[in-house]
């Protein structure tokens, strides 16, 4: 039997299940279509179990240093199969909590895999969703005024590599590894792998990081991927930069053993796991876009500022788009999308306005643009610079390493973009987001007073540096 609704989203990711909330609200009779589990990547195999894992990490680390803080905490030690277990009930914690948003929201989920078909006698312009289900039963036809696309992306593997979830994993099969390895090897130093790498390093696991740019996190401002770059040495990381792997070369048996060329000579690496983290594809296969006039281009679906595809009716949002494949940045765009098609004229986002985080100990976290783009594109720049060592809540923390800078133009004083690395710098983040939103200057960052003793100190201290201003340093 067909079913017609004001919106069928394919996808129940973060992206996919808060635009149908959203829509739900706007008094849009919606249905989701999911294969796998509401929650999608970011829920069950991306942000939250990393985080998670990260932050089992870090009280493993800060355990074996308690010392330094007169607290006595002798033959510390690792259960790891506990680790995992209170990863896996955060994650089921909040897949609860999505599934009762749905239920509250009067939201029909279908758990099955969600097919866009041409015109037909459902309807005479593409975008009926047939829906295999799950369960075997007979196909689910549903006929929507309006598609959200959020397909979501799925980790990339090198050419002729498998994830066999043993030798060689992506982020999937790492997060559920029953055991840690001694070794690993960590191909792609971008932001998986340095998250990874720092998380292991810190459960005491040998790591070695292949880049093959130059540098780690080539997105980052340099000053941020130096800074990591030293703290992860620090840590025992071994990162070897302008590294070209040979997948032909890669061996399993008893471990793992590949070949890179570095600086022209080829050099063997070991370890007993690998894991592959080299960017993450867009989910276009088989979701029936050859049925509609959708474009594809670099592999990822062409959408206008409001997520409209070449089918005005159908949108796309989040990481099957491509750009910046984050989860806050897919519900925002599934939000703006929904707004569009109800006629509610939502502003289009600002790119430049989106803050972006790393996890790794230390934090990384950015929004807006780094020296070096601030100056490709043309500004005159000036900057401010505060280091956490000189912030007395950084000190009674014990974690002093990093710093914020703020970037801004030199004639008109706008605030092109801040970077921080350091403490809890993924939560002070969102200041600097509403200073880009507003279109604050720094010296109106600095007017906003940041109490003490607190780290984001270090903020109104940097907009203070960028005219030579600061008061500690
Ligand atoms: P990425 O694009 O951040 O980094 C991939 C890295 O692999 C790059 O540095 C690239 O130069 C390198 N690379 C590519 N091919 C290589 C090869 N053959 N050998 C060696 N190195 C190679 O992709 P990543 O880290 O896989 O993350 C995927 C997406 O997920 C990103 O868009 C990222 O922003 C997002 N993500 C965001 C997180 C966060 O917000 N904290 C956490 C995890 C992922």
């Amino acid at each position: 039997m067909a079913e017609e609704y004001d919106l069928v989203v394919l996808g129940g990711g973060t992206g996919g299940y808060v635009a149908a909330i959203r829509a739900s609200k706007l008094g849009l009779k919606t249905a989701i279509v999911e294969s796998r589990e509401l929650g999608g990547t970011c829920l069950h195999r991306g942000c939250i179990p990393s985080k998670a894992l990260l932050r089992s990490a870090e009280v493993y680390r800060q355990t074996k240093e308690a010392d330094t803080y007169g607290v006595v905490a002798e033959n510390t030690s690792l259960n790891f199969p506990k680790v995992q277990e209170r990863k896996q009930s955060i994650v089921d914690t909040l897949h609860k909590g999505v599934q009762g948003l749905m239920k509250k929201g009067k939201i029909d989920v279908y758990e099955g895999f969600g097919r866009i078909l041409g015109p037909s006698i459902f309807s005479p312009t593409a975008g009926t969703i047939s829906v295999e289900m799950n369960n075997g039963e007979e196909n689910e036809m549903l006929i929507p005024k309006n598609v959200l696309i959020a397909t979501g992306s799925s980790p990339k593997l090198l050419p002729g590599m498998e994830a066999d979830g043993t030798f060689v994993m992506t982020s999937d099969e790492a997060l559920n590894m029953e055991e840690l390895p001694e070794s690993i090897l960590i191909i792609g130093g971008g932001v998986i792998g340095i998250e990874w790498a720092s998380m292991l390093a810190d459960f005491g696991v040998k790591v070695t990081v292949l880049e093959y740019l130059p540098q780690i996190l080539p997105t980052e401002d340099e000053e941020v991927f130096k800074e990591i770059l030293k703290q992860m040495k620090k840590k025992g990381v071994q990162v070897v930069t302008s590294a070209k792997v040979l997948p032909e070369s890669l061996q399993t048996s008893e471990g793992v053993s590949i070949e890179a060329e570095v600086n022209e000579s080829t050099e063997t690496f070991k370890a007993e796991r690998m894991l592959v983290s080299v960017g993450r594809a867009a989910n276009v296969k088989n979701i029936g876009l050859e049925n509609t006039s959708i474009e594809v281009d670099k592999g990822v679906i062409q959408t206008n500022k409001f997520y409209q595809t070449k089918e005005s009716h159908i949108y796309a949002i989040g990481d099957v788009i491509g750009g910046m494949q984050l989860a806050h940045v897919a519900s925002h765009e599934g939000i703006t999308a929904v707004e569009h098609m109800a006629d509610q004229h939502p502003h289009p986002i600002n790119y430049e306005h989106v803050p972006s985080c790393i996890y790794s100990n230390p934090e990384a976290a950015s929004v807006g643009l780094t020296e070096q783009q601030a100056k490709e594109q043309g500004f005159e720049v000036k900057t401010g610079k505060f280091s956490f060592q000189a912030i007395g809540k950084a000190l009674v923390f014990g974690e002093t390493d990093g710093f914020v800078k703020i970037v801004a133009d030199k004639k008109t004083d706008d605030l092109l973009g801040v970077h921080m690395v350091g403490p809890h710098v993924t939560d002070m983040i969102s200041e600097a987001g509403l200073a880009k939103v507003l279109d604050a200057t720094p010296w109106e960052i600095a007017e906003s007073i940041h109490p003490h003793p607190t780290l984001a100190e270090a903020i109104g201290e940097a907009a203070m540096a960028v005219d030579g201003n600061q008061i500690h340093g």
